[in-house]
């Protein structure tokens, strides 16, 4: 496991993120823009569905990602780079590690025709 922090400060915000750079079974970094510098969030993709959570791990308030934008998904779960904790991709409930039994913070989206619109 890759133990290094990561900023996240290349991520642009945005609001619309189009549907075709989300991989089916995988996972983005966006940032939702605020008038405190963003929120970073993970948006991740099941067949149809596109569901985001905030890119903070429940075990220890890290990032999810080994560097930005970058994450590990194993089979069907979303593994945090710190510490290993795994949270299944449909859910962001916690199955295994540190904190198994809590799970990610969700964020509210909508699909708009080919886009992942993000709600604050
Ligand atoms: S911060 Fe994610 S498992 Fe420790």
């Amino acid at each position: 496991m890759n133990d290094s922090f990561t900023s996240g400060d290349d991520i642009d915000a945005v609001r619309r993120i189009a549907l075709a750079d989300i991989p089916d079974g995988g996972a983005v970094a966006a940032r939702l823009p605020s008038s405190t510098g963003g929120f970073d969030v993970i948006l991740v993709r099941v067949g149809e569905r596109v569901l985001g959570y905030h890119n903070e791990c429940p075990h220890a308030g890290r990032r999810l990602d080994w560097a930005p934008g970058r994450f590990i998904v194993d089979k069907g779960h979303l593994v945090c780079a710190a510490h290993g904790a795994m949270f299944k991709l449909d859910s962001g409930f916690c199955t295994s590690g540190p904190c198994m039994g809590n799970g990610l913070v969700p964020v509210a989206l909508n699909i708009d025709g080919d886009a992942v619109v993000l709600a604050q």
